[in-house]
């Protein structure tokens, strides 16, 4: 969908409607243009001769296939400001969704092996986000670890991350895994994962994204996640959709990502909505927005379009990503209250 289009009355509500996004890979921000501009700025040299090429090269068929691409542009990153940049990019674009209140990740292993500390990545997403932050953009920051890598090497991540818990403690509250799912079960990571939860720290990761269901059974079982990224086919297993249900544990659901990927040929195949109908809190999120050609807003707007849902069911789904955020319960309630002003005062359907 585009701009011209004419959106449904419901779609129109949901552009203006304050939102969470609990599912975005900062690095999945860098749109074409920019990876362009940072490559010159820093002479690194691409695979791609042109931003045409690129965006051209951007016809996936899998997760790998995306992922040799995502770490491709990654590489750009170098210094501190090249990372303000990226960020600050991502804030506009969630800014003119009405995101009040984004849950960033960051693969801090894809830029170490680059050489690029770790503390330079997070200084220039913090300067970033404490800009957003005046600008009505509360956020917090998950660290990633990469599931192709070692655990070792996402145990000494973690060593190397220590201080920066510590220092930004009021943005840096949690990790995640992520990177290529199939052959990499969560187990690989419970060590590094018992070390982060006895730190106090959030737990995510992917799972059930192109995994089966074990493999979210792991992430809760041995990982012990609060919430749970993609899961969308914890559907095969009524058991496990009785428990999500059950214990409220989130999935954060990235529709485009899904249909770039062919996790579904068709978004009218999208269990998101099954899910929803058995109680499960899913929640809506883009991804790598600048991969798979849509931010917040086109997720939903698509989905609604593909799926049917209702103005409950939306609002349902909304309320999911405030109830399912990393904030305290006064952010939280604040966060509510604004949604069900800009609900109950738009009008319904
Ligand atoms: N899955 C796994 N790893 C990722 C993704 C994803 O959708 N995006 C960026 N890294
Ligand atoms: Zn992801």
């Amino acid at each position: 969908m585009n701009t011209t289009t004419p959106r449904s009355a419901l779609a129109e509500k949901v552009a203006r409607a304050p939102k969470a996004e609990l599912h975005i890979h900062i690095e999945g921000s860098l749109e074409p243009e920019l990876i362009f501009r940072l490559a010159e700025r820093n002479g690194v040299r691409l695979a791609y001769e042109s931003i045409d090429a690129l965006r051209a090269a951007y016809a996936f068929t899998d997760l790998q296939s995306f992922l040799d691409i995502y770490y491709a542009g990654a590489s750009v990153l170098l210094e501190e400001q090249d990372f303000y940049d990226m960020t600050m990019a991502y804030v506009e674009r969630a800014l003119a969704d009405h995101v009040v209140h984004a849950e960033i990740f960051f693969d801090p292993q894809t830029h170490t092996e680059r050489g690029v500390p770790i503390a330079t990545a997070v200084a220039g997403i913090e300067r970033a986000l404490a800009d957003a932050e005046r600008r009505g953009l509360s956020s917090k920051l998950i660290l990633c670890f990469l599931r192709h890598l070692s655990e070792d090497d996402a145990l000494a991540t973690f060593d190397a991350a220590l201080p920066l818990f510590d220092q930004y403690s009021h943005r840096l509250i949690g990790v995640g895994l992520d990177s290529s799912e199939h052959g990499h079960p969560p187990s690989k990571f419970e060590r590094v994962f018992a070390q982060a939860r006895a730190k106090g720290l959030k737990l995510v990761a992917h799972a059930g994204e192109e995994g089966p269901p074990s493999y979210i059974y792991e992430a809760l079982d041995l990982l012990k996640v609060d919430r749970v990224d993609h899961g969308v086919r914890s559907i095969e297993d009524p058991a496990l959709v009785t428990r999500l249900a059950d214990t409220r544990v989130a999935l954060t659901v990235c529709p485009l990502s899904n249909l770039k990927l062919c996790v579904f040929d068709d978004l009218t195949k999208h269990t998101l909505k099954d899910l929803l109908d058995h109680g499960v809190a899913v929640t809506v999120n883009s991804d790598d927005p600048a991969y798979f050609g849509g931010y917040v807003n086109e997720n939903y707007f698509a989905t609604i379009d593909a799926l049917k849902l209702t103005d409950a069911e939306v609002y349902t789904i909304i309320r999911n990503g405030f109830d399912a955020s990393f904030v305290t319960p006064d952010e939280r309630a604040a966060l509510i209250a604004q949604l069900d002003a800009h609900w109950h005062a738009a009008p319904a359907r």
